[in-house]
């Protein structure tokens, strides 16, 4: 079983390496942007990747396992409409070579047609950010942060900022919402006409974003990263209530933890995500003779594993 599953994950960063060579000399002689059409699209797939902690050393694991779902995606059929990536999208200090690799490797998915989002998580720093993705600060419903809303045909997405760092620079591992974000999150959520989704690199509780979200009943639930761990949970308002909000925690692309992506299928009353995971290794990769077999146990716990939001009925005023 480990070995056929580590062939296919070779198998799959070999074609990584073809399929991105490829693309990139295609895209050199007519833009793959023109070449699709709208029905090549499923306007109801979305894709969520989280801490890709981009290592610009091209010969890293973090970089290849990155690579691989890169080509993956682009292999689907239809191909998602959307990728989301819930932040940690550079390595570790958010340098600007970290965003030169980054956005790199992510550039066949929009080369392709298909609408990128990013969010900040406590690795990247916006300034070097803003320097390939100027459009941020432009589009960012907050100023000074990088904030996106993702429209799509049954429900939208909100992607919050929850980075924090010392004005030096240093990173600060907790997230937070800055009242600025926050009462713009309360004012947007109050009169919202759809279902939508709260997301953001940290986790709910740690925003002390929970009364808020669990009140609030256009929110579907809650989606976050920096766990690396594919972990469904729910929140409620109060212990002897009913009220509860569905919240999910997503794997890294290739950092360590759980290592893969996430579909989310949306329908007008439901959205299910579901995991495709291709490895567990924490803190790093290991050679087979050394890895622990508890890694394939975590791996045949998740194989399959789905976590449905039912949308609430949005009643416009
Ligand atoms: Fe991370």
């Amino acid at each position: 079983m480990y070995t056929s599953r580590r062939m296919f994950l070779g198998g799959l960063i070999s074609s990584a390496f073809v399929s991105q060579f490829a693309f990139s000399s295609r895209a050199q002689e007519a833009p793959a942007l023109f070449t699709k059409k709208p029905e090549d699209f499923d306007p109801n797939l979305i894709v969520f990747l989280s801490d890709t902690h981009c290592n610009p050393k091209g010969t890293s694991y973090q970089r290849q396992h990155f690579q691989a779902v890169v080509a993956e995606i682009l292999k689907m059929n239809p191909l998602p409409s959307h990728v989301v990536i819930f932040g940690d999208f550079a390595y570790l200090n958010g340098g600007r070579e970290d965003y030169a690799a980054a956005s790199q490797t992510v550039k066949p998915l929009t080369d392709a047609g298909i609408k990128l989002t990013i969010g900040m998580g406590n690795h990247d720093r916006r300034k070097p950010f803003l320097e390939f993705y100027p459009d941020y600060a432009k589009t960012s419903p907050v100023p000074e942060r990088i904030v996106s809303v993702v429209e799509t045909q049954h429900l939208d997405l909100i992607m919050l900022d929850s980075l924090q760092h010392e004005p030096s620079g240093k990173g600060i591992v907790s997230g937070a919402i800055d009242p600025e974000q926050r009462k713009w999150l309360a004012l947007t959520l109050k009169d919202y006409k759809k279902p939508v989704f709260v997301c953001a690199h940290h986790e709910i509780k740690e925003l002390k974003l929970d009364k808020l979200l669990v009140n609030t009943p256009q929110v579907a639930g809650f989606i976050h990263g920096h766990h690396h761990r594919w972990r469904r949970g729910w929140t409620a308002s109060n212990w002897s209530s009913t009220k509860t909000l569905r919240t999910l925690c997503l794997p890294s692309t290739g950092h360590w933890g759980d290592i893969g992506y996430t579909l989310f299928r949306t329908s007008p009353d439901r959205a299910v995500a579901e995991l495709r995971q291709s490895d567990f290794y924490f803190p790093h990769p290991m050679p087979k003779e050394k890895r622990p077999a508890e890694w394939d146990i975590r791996l045949e716990e998740n194989r399959g594993q789905t976590c449905t939001f039912l949308l609430p009925k949005v009643t416009s005023a």
